[in-house]
């Protein structure tokens, strides 16, 4: 199992870097009987690092972008942000009482503003992209293919049961978002139009986001999860196959992105966008 895991992670390293001559990432079954806690923490440790190579490799494009580009790809994450917290909301009313439950509704309640709309996070981010200068009609064009890929996330939220959502959402937004905004906030702040205009551009939602406040979230949430299959390991499957559709879909997400709007290496497909356990 420990050799799957090591494999999984820099097999998908290395596609998503283009240093492998294999065009997409073979096949492997994992019964549901073999997974335990140990195993789980380390393949999604693997997939973060994985993650994080393939944002490296997809944001470094964004420091270059022409100002137009940036602002159409900073514009297109606004659409997760505001899917994220419906299905968190969907999310909390599925898990039974306890920890997670409770943890993940206060992050609910974070991203609504704690009762101030003006807190609310995609309002914090959408004036940040008015301080860089995107229109407010650009705010309802959403990539189709992203919207199909927000709209599946939903309907397999309310389809499946709630540890599969824990791997879908309650993992994936925090503990894999972080990772992405961190990068991308890296890459963006370097970029010539936000140096010059640094004074004048909303910076607040980047400040919540990649901050300690976000790190600390992401490590209450990883806590709350592992207590979870603590009391449930029966949840472990689920919990990794949800996991697991939730990097592809984020990955997908970001790759319809660049691919729309940015230039990129040619050695990143959408084939290297995908991640599979499953045969
Ligand atoms: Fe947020």
């Amino acid at each position: 199992m420990r050799d799957f895991v090591t494999w999984i992670g820099s097999v998908t390293l290395q596609n998503e870097l283009g240093t492998s001559a294999t065009r997409s990432v073979p096949g492997l079954a994992i019964p549901p009987g073999a997974w335990d806690r140990q195993t789980f923490w380390r393949f999604a440790d693997n997939a973060k690092e994985a993650t994080e190579a393939l944002a490296q490799q997809k944001m470094k494009a964004l420091a270059h972008a022409p100002v137009e580009a940036m602002r159409q790809i900073c514009t297109q994450y606004r659409f997760f942000t505001i899917d994220y917290i419906s299905d968190l909301a969907l999310l909390v009313a599925k898990l039974p009482f306890g920890g997670l439950r409770s943890l993940l509704s206060q992050i609910l309640a974070e991203e609504l503003g704690e009762g101030d709309p003006d807190k609310a996070h995609p309002e914090v981010y959408d004036r940040f992209l008015a301080s860089i200068g995107v229109e407010p009609e650009q705010l309802e064009r959403p990539l189709p293919a992203n919207h199909a890929i927000l709209s599946g996330l939903t309907e397999e939220l309310s389809r499946r049961g709630p540890a599969f959502g824990v791997g879908l959402r309650g993992m994936g937004g925090e503990c894999l978002c972080q990772t992405y905004l961190s990068v991308m906030f890296e890459h963006l702040r370097g970029h010539p139009y936000m140096r010059e205009h640094e004074s004048s551009i909303d910076w607040e939602f980047w400040t919540i986001h990649t901050g300690e406040v976000d790190i600390v979230h992401g490590e209450l949430t990883r806590q709350a999860i592992d207590d979870y299959i603590r009391q449930d390991p029966g949840a472990l499957p689920e919990l990794a196959q949800g996991y697991e559709r939730s990097i592809n879909a984020w990955n997908l997400f970001w790759h319809n992105i660049f691919d729309a709007y940015g230039s990129r290496p040619r050695a990143v497909s959408h084939e290297h966008a995908v991640m599979s356990m499953t045969p």
